[in-house]
């Protein structure tokens, strides 16, 4: 595989010639010809001017950590995400590459000089300067991003007509994953499964009750949280006199540098509409957006970008479906199945059309871990079952919930199946193809990307059958008074001018994410999340709320003798901000016997330096409440 994107017979690219290209490309006649691996205008992503053409390029590499590909799985007992995810995603291993639609002829992103990023504390700005960058073992530290089509390093073969040109220097090793003395505390020893499935210390630590659990077999991954925290400004913020620490992630997610750098470049060099004028900035906005639905595309291993609808976040993904879909195939007397778990943006839609059209909503119940019923599942379904929506990981719970399994037995039912992947993404592979629902949706914010931009992911044929749910510009192939013709997917469901600048800020994040490592993410956050239920678990007075064997991100749990809100603010005192209340998922805390919850969660620049933080205040409580 060439690292360099390559025309055929082109190689490397003259910015000229890149640029001559493109206005041919732009202004030929339809039916034009173009070389084998550049689609002529015309084809779906392509609107009537002309704009957006799609170029597949050469297959790269993704971007790893070195080394990351060879080291063990976590050595904890807890059934693994990281274990999980190659078996279940052979591709995700085998170096993703990716055609991108990208033909971009805007000219290299400079990063801002003097080190200084508006806004951002003294260091992090000297961080981000381009002489940290090249002084940094980090590569993901501020190299490429902002640059409208980010280089063949970033595992995108985009084409840049200065990739070749500015090639990233070798990179030495990461350094170690921890300060020395600390690295070793992260991992059990004589570790044993607890009823609920996490892992605990066996027995009586020598060094005291409070001594954190030391390694286990000091094989580590390849991943620096230290230099990925580095990448996020907002990290750098002090609340309260104290550095924060974010466990709100399942809330919303911080944004890397890259991602803000993004959004900045597309509105400084790129920002117009897309699809219509036949002017250079909307060819770059065009191929800005279109960019990102075939980043989006590649993430989530969906077989074909039209199948990308933008949308503002997974609550207007669910309604989309539910309007749409729900619109034209449920009717009276039939059912819809959703489980406990959901978050409120996967029963209200559901409950909407159930009441407009005469349809029942049935409910999957979950076992006193918060995993769900797979039998009482199975009694659940039948032939009136339209359409099975769940969360694969519950947003209240952490609970990882066998989409997979679930999924199948609602096509064998003869049903539909949605898969809520809002809290999911951030943490785990996803693979659409191998996960088989007929959608799938998420939201750009919770996986470091920007707010108001979402996705729903759903098979072509399904798509293609189900009408528009708004109507208005950007989704018409033609309008008389008499009737509209509709654009193909994705247009079909994007009226409007959608939220441009945000899709592309999340093709940033999803770069950046890859270039961490997904695999990574998911062994690095197991191993802090079992730390974290284990050192929650074990504080006097502490219930955890959702202990199911397979669980990512989040520790729900409540404290005798406190409301949710007090420990919050004692948190927040420390700087510590956790979610306390309800969640949007009421059913099933009430499944719990409660009405609310803290709710830590993780996201892969947590630390177990600020799990202890957290865990100091939650014991300082336990302890007072106990001697008043
Ligand atoms: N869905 C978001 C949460 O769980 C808002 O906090």
């Amino acid at each position: 595989m060439s690292s360099t994107p390559t025309f055929p017979g082109e190689a490397p690219f003259d910015p000229a010639v890149l640029a001559r290209m493109a206005s041919a490309m732009f202004s030929a006649p339809p039916g034009a010809q173009f070389p084998a691996n550049i689609a002529p205008p015309g084809s779906p992503l392509v609107s009537p001017a002309g704009f957006g053409p799609s170029v597949p390029g050469t297959p790269i590499p993704q971007g790893q950590i070195p080394g990351a590909n060879v080291l063990p799985a976590s050595p904890t007992q807890l059934p693994s995400l990281a274990n999980r995810a190659p078996a279940l995603l052979p591709h995700a291993v085998a170096g993703n590459g990716v055609p991108d639609t990208v033909l971009s002829v805007a000219p290299a992103f400079e990063p801002r000089s003097g080190g200084v990023v508006q806004g951002v504390p003294q260091q992090m700005g000297a961080a981000a300067s381009p002489q940290a960058a090249s002084a940094s073992p980090f590569y993901f530290l501020n190299h490429s991003y902002g640059h409208p089509t980010a280089s063949a390093s970033d595992g995108f073969a985009i084409h840049d007509p200065f990739a070749g040109l500015a090639a990233q220097p070798a990179l030495p090793p990461s350094p170690p994953s921890a300060p020395a003395g600390r690295d070793a505390q992260f991992y059990f020893v004589d570790a044993v499964r607890l009823p609920s499935g996490f892992v605990t210390p066996a027995k009586p630590d020598p060094r005291g009750p409070d001594a954190v659990p030391l390694a286990g077999s000091g094989q580590h991954p390849p991943f620096d949280v230290h230099a990925v925290r580095r990448d996020f400004p907002i990290l750098q913020e002090r609340v309260n006199g104290k550095q924060l620490v974010w466990f709100d992630n399942a809330a919303t997610t911080h944004k890397p540098q890259s991602v803000i750098d993004r959004i900045a470049y597309f509105y400084e060099h790129e920002n117009s509409n897309i699809h219509r004028a036949a002017h250079e900035l909307a060819a770059r906005a065009t191929d800005a957006y279109e960019g990102a639905r075939e980043r989006v595309r590649k993430f989530i291993n969906a077989p074909e970008v039209e199948e990308v609808i933008f949308v503002r976040g997974t609550t207007e993904a669910i309604n989309l479906v539910a309007k749409s879909w729900g619109g034209q195939h449920v009717g009276e007397g039939d059912e819809i199945i959703v489980s406990n778990l959901e978050h409120h943006a996967n029963i209200v839609p559901w409950q909407q059309l159930a009441a407009a059209k005469g349809a029942k909503l049935r409910v999957i119940p979950v076992d006193d871990s918060g995993q769900v019923l797979l039998d009482e599942y199975r009694k659940l379904l039948n032939d009136r079952t339209k359409i099975v929506a769940v969360t694969q990981v519950s947003n209240a719970l952490g609970t990882v919930v066998p989409v997979k399994e679930i999924v199948e037995l609602a096509h064998r039912a003869g049903a539909k199946a949605l898969v809520d992947g809002a809290q999911s993404v951030s943490h785990m592979r996803v693979d659409v193809q191998d996960i088989g629902a007929d959608f799938f949706v998420f939201s750009g914010h919770k996986v470091f990307g920007p707010t108001g931009i979402g996705v729903v992911w759903g098979k072509r044929e399904v798509l293609e059958d189900m009408p528009p749910w708004q109507g208005g510009g950007n989704m018409i192939a033609d309008v008389t008074f008499e009737k509209t013709v509709f654009q193909p997917i994705p247009n079909k469901f994007e009226a409007g001018t959608g939220n441009i600048a945000d899709a592309v800020g999340l093709g940033a994040a999803i770069d950046y994410v890859n270039k961490v490592g997904i695999e990574n993410i998911a062994r690095y956050e197991h191993d802090l999340l079992v730390y974290g239920m284990a050192q929650l678990g074990a504080i006097p007075g502490v219930r955890l709320i959702g202990t199911a064997a397979d669980k990512a991100s989040v520790m729900s749990f409540v404290l005798d003798g406190y409301t949710t809100e007090e420990v919050g603010h004692a948190l927040n005192d420390e700087g510590v901000a956790v979610r306390t209340g309800h969640h949007c998922a009421q059913p099933i805390l009430r499944r719990f016997g409660v009405e609310t919850t803290v709710r830590p969660s993780l996201a892969f620049y947590n630390t177990f330096d600020e799990i202890d933080r957290l865990v100091t205040v939650v014991r300082r409580l336990a302890g007072q409440r106990r001697t008043r």
